[in-house]
């Protein structure tokens, strides 16, 4: 694990919140001015937990906002995601992007580490970060208006291409600037989406926003695979985040886009209704694994080698030859991505008791080269796709990260 991955608890030998507005560590120092210097320093609220159980206390767990990577996506998935789109007011140009990132990145790099963002309305509520994670994505519109002739929008950045089994709905679909929030408390990702907002509304509208949740934090063993809604674990074969492996799927290697990558997010619908009226069996035949323990169903641990030569008794495959399993997974190996799902569940409608579904995240290099060819197979033929129907489709350049001083998408707006 990098150090951008590791949890840190505010408190244990580090600097104190206070050490670092007064000491200037931080960036956007003028925030002391704007909150206050006297309030600042008449606060008596403790900085950091000082007992053993409050120590313990994962609310005061943070992650680093600097480094080469933006933070959010190799980290392990926080509880709570919100996906903002948002779009650019027709005037915004290259020098106002600039200015919007760096106040958002200001923010963002507040806010993570437990500190109130500039002019925050409700410090109290960004005491508790929680892991708190904030990436941010650019769309195709918004590298068109920021590009120069020595960074170039990558080919990739457009929409998918259409695919048959495709019913999207403008509501969920596109955007020049997506603000990923993640944290393992759903209060401090609502905080942080209102202050990063604020900080916004002169330059973007707001286009969509879309929710996701996992398991709640400390529910179950940490790297526990995630199961979605069908029950399923989902997620098991991915590349290992801060592994050469997963360096070699998702970090792109050059260009302005150094250190960043590519972010395809799905709105797919699950129809649970329909789920309910396929025998357990069925649905284990669909996917080609266990529901109990996500086995293959040629073996009997969750990490076993699927064996696609096995025959029943009478000689057909066990794992079949239109499970997901068999038609996500393609002989040619630089067709990977990483996975990074939530779950969203909405209102039903009609005599439907679920509206629910997966925010499906991947990330890769190139999405044409890496995303593309693997949902045109599943677009061909996948037993899946019988209960799931994508309703939203956003591509997004996910620029590096920063040091300090800089600011997200320097690498192309500086
Ligand atoms: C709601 C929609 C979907 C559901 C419920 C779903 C569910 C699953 C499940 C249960 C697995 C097996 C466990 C695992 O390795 O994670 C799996 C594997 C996988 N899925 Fe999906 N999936 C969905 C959509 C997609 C889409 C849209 C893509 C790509 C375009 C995709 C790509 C993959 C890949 C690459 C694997 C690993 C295959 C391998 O074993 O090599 N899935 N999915």
């Amino acid at each position: 694990m990098t150090s951008r991955d590791q949890a840190h608890a505010p408190g244990r030998g580090g600097p104190s919140r206070r050490q670092l507005l007064f000491g200037g560590a931080v960036a956007g120092i003028g925030a002391v001015a704007a909150i206050g210097a006297d309030a600042l320093a008449q606060d008596d609220t403790p900085d950091a937990p000082t007992t053993e159980a409050e120590q313990a206390l994962n609310g005061a767990s943070t992650i680093d906002f600097y480094g080469i990577h933006q933070a959010g996506v190799e980290t392990p998935p926080q509880a709570h995601a919100t996906y903002l789109a948002l779009d650019l007011r027709p005037e915004v140009d290259r020098d106002s992007l600039r200015r919007l990132m760096k106040v958002l990145t200001d923010d963002a790099a507040r806010l993570t580490q437990g500190m109130e963002a500039l002019a925050d309305s409700e410090p109290e509520l960004a005491r508790i970060p929680a892991r708190l994670t904030v990436t941010f994505g650019f769309g195709p519109e918004l590298v068109r208006r920021a590009a120069t002739d020595a960074a170039a929008p990558p080919e990739w950045l457009r929409p998918l291409p259409e695919f048959t089994i495709d019913q999207l709905e403008d509501a969920w679909s596109g955007g020049d600037l997506l603000v990923h929030i993640g944290a393992d408390d759903a209060l401090t990702v609502a905080h942080a989406q209102r202050m990063l907002l604020k900080d916004s509304r002169s330059f973007t509208t707001v286009r969509w926003v879309q929710t996701g949740f996992r398991r709640a934090h400390g529910s179950e063993k940490s790297g526990t695979t995630m199961r979605n809604l069908f029950g399923q674990v989902d997620g098991t074969v991915n590349p290992a985040p801060t592994t050469t492996d997963f360096g070699d799927v998702v970090w792109i290697a050059d260009g302005w886009l150094a250190g960043g990558t590519s972010l395809v997010l799905r709105r797919i619908r699950m129809d649970l209704d329909g789920w309910d009226r396929l025998d357990r069996s069925g649905r284990e035949q669909s996917t080609g694994r266990f529901l109990a323990h996500g086995a293959p169903l040629t073996g009997t641990d969750e990490h076993d080698e699927p064996d696609f030569d096995a025959t029943t008794a009478i000689g057909f495959p066990v794992i079949p030859e239109f499970s997901h399993l068999r038609r996500a997974r393609s002989e040619d190996t630089s067709q990977r991505i990483f996975r990074r799902g939530y779950s969203y569940d909405g209102a039903p409608t009609g005599d439907d008791v679920s509206s629910s579904g997966l925010l499906f995240a991947a990330y890769q290099v190139d999405v044409d080269a890496q995303y593309v060819p693997l949902q045109r197979r599943l677009d061909e033929l996948d037993l899946l796709n019988q209960w799931t129907t994508p309703i939203g489709s956003a591509v997004f350049a996910i620029p590096p990260g920063c040091s300090e001083g800089g600011y997200i998408g320097d690498t192309l707006l500086a």
